[in-house]
């Protein structure tokens, strides 16, 4: 039983603090336990190049990005873990830059569905040659988010969080917000942060001793989605509300005194957290924005108006 603490914030500070006393609850439940720092790493931004779902879908390939970072070095740590016990500090609200780099070039490659599919189109076709997706990327996950903030600003801090376990097709057994701490370190005079910190790593190691980890039960705060328990809702023009992190969408009710999504078992199926509903996803990538428009012919002579209209601005470099 494996769990690895990423830590996406200073070096040494509150994030790391945190994610540390997790990784310390972790290790009384009898996991072996790793720390990465995300600052540590060189992690470029996606380029939106695509090579990683062409590869999956018209290579049968592994779908790993062709960007030449230390992403590979990330990448091997989190598919031998077991547990993630992630933390952000809260930057404008949500998750850092860098976190959020990792999460769009981890997304459609690691998208559980995308690889299985890869997988199927290998074996069906008997194709051999090149590189096969990682059998690791399949083994059931769970997962503890730490969001940590310096003040009350921090709403798409979570959602973030959880949104990067989401191509991984982990089970978020807890999310837990640590606000109003600021200061570098300060993290280590609030007992009662320490305390909950710790109790989420011991949570995520006792998850994974069950029969199956995935139907492990979530143990952090209810929010107003009851598949993904986020509180950040998205009210529509027609005034029903979506949930922004798993997308499933009903009714605002009002149920035992609290705001809730009323949704359907059908919507429930294919929320983005299942595997159905990144199925469904790859259905609508196929079916809709992927396919070719019967006019695709006219690109080349309809761009040529913006081909040559100004040319950017860049910095001079010697
Ligand atoms: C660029 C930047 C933006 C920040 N934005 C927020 C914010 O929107 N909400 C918040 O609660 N804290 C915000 N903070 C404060 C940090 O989240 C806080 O200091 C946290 O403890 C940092 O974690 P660390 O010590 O692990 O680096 C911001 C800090 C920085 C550097």
């Amino acid at each position: 039983m494996k769990v690895l603490g990423i830590a996406c914030g200073r070096k040494g500070s509150n994030t790391e603090i945190l994610v540390k006393e997790g990784l310390m609850g972790a290790e009384q439940e009898g996991a072996e336990v790793k720390l990465v720092r995300l600052q540590d790493l060189n992690i470029k931004p996606c380029t939106g190049c695509n090579s990683c779902v062409i590869d999956l879908f018209e290579r049968a390939g592994s779908g790993d990005c062709v960007l030449k970072d230390d992403m590979e070095f990330i990448d091997e740590l989190i598919l031998e873990a077991d547990g993630i016990i992630i933390g952000s500090p809260i930057y404008e609200k949500g998750i850092t830059g860098q976190l959020k780099s990792l999460n769009d070039r981890m997304g459609p490659g690691h998208d559980f569905a995308f690889r299985l599919i890869s997988k199927k189109i290998r074996e069906e076709n008997g194709i051999t040659d090149g590189k096969a997706v990682d059998e690791r990327s399949f083994k059931p996950r769970v997962a503890a988010l730490f969001a940590v903030g310096g003040s009350d600003w921090v709403e798409w801090a979570l959602p973030g969080l959880h949104m990067w376990t989401v191509p991984w097709q982990m089970n978020v057994v807890d999310k837990q917000l640590f606000n109003w701490i600021a200061l570098p370190k300060v993290a280590c005079l609030k007992d009662d942060m320490l305390e909950r910190a710790r109790k989420s790593g011991a949570n995520v190691a006792k998850s994974l001793k069950m029969d199956n980890p995935l139907e492990a039960p979530y143990v952090g705060k209810e929010g107003a989605c009851d598949v993904c328990h986020s509180d950040l809702i998205n009210i529509n023009e027609d005034n029903t509300a979506t949930c922004s992190m798993c997308g499933v969408k009903g009714e605002l009710v009002e149920k035992d005194g609290k705001l809730r999504i009323d949704y359907t078992p059908e919507v429930a199926a294919i929320a983005h957290t299942t595997v159905a509903g990144k199925f469904h996803h790859a259905d609508d990538l196929k079916n809709f924005s992927l396919k070719p428009a019967d006019n695709m012919h006219e690109i080349p002579e309809r761009y040529a108006k913006y081909a040559h209209y100004l040319t950017p601005e860049k910095p001079l470099r010697a």
